[in-house]
């Protein structure tokens, strides 16, 4: 494990950024990353918003995807439990997201490429926060490479 991050950190070009992939729930997570853009609040340009109806609608496929077209990360973020509009989509997606992590670890991402955040209309802090959090995380990973490597060679075939 040590060795795998150890190479990651080598591979990264110097100019490298993290590129992450955040769907956000429409009604919760949009509202609360709109809130600190009005706000002014300071956090990294990383991340690429795909606005989402309900946390549930994002289909596990969605970020198996995106990591094969380039993303280093993703972020799902939704209303918190109890709240979503939809009544039971934020907690569908929490179950998908506990079983997509054991894929995850079957395929070799690492831990920290995927997260997922409850984030509510009021709370662009938590969102700036969120988003650096998941932005340093991804850094220290490095470039995803693996499942772009799968799609060339799928590709290639
Ligand atoms: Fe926000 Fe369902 S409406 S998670």
């Amino acid at each position: 494990m040590e060795e795998k991050h150890a190479q990651s950190v080598e591979e990264k070009p110097a100019q490298w950024e993290p590129r992450i992939v955040a769907f956000l729930c429409n009604w919760c997570s949009y509202a609360g990353a709109d809130l600190a853009g009005t706000s002014r609040l300071q956090y990294p340009p990383n991340t690429r918003t795909i606005r989402v109806p309900c946390a549930g609608r994002v289909n596990p496929l969605f970020i198996i995807r995106a990591l094969m077209h380039g993303a280093d990360g993703v972020l799902v973020s939704g209303c918190h439990p109890g709240d979503c509009h939809y009544l039971e989509g934020n907690y569908l997606a929490r179950r998908r997201f506990a079983l997509l992590k054991s894929l995850l670890e079957y395929l070799g991402i690492e831990e920290g490429r995927v997260q997922f955040a409850w984030v509510s209309a009021s709370e662009g802090g938590k969102f700036a926060q969120v988003v650096t959090e998941v932005t340093e995380s991804v850094r220290k990973l490095g470039p995803a490479q693996r499942l772009v490597r799968a799609r060339e060679q799928e590709v290639a075939s």
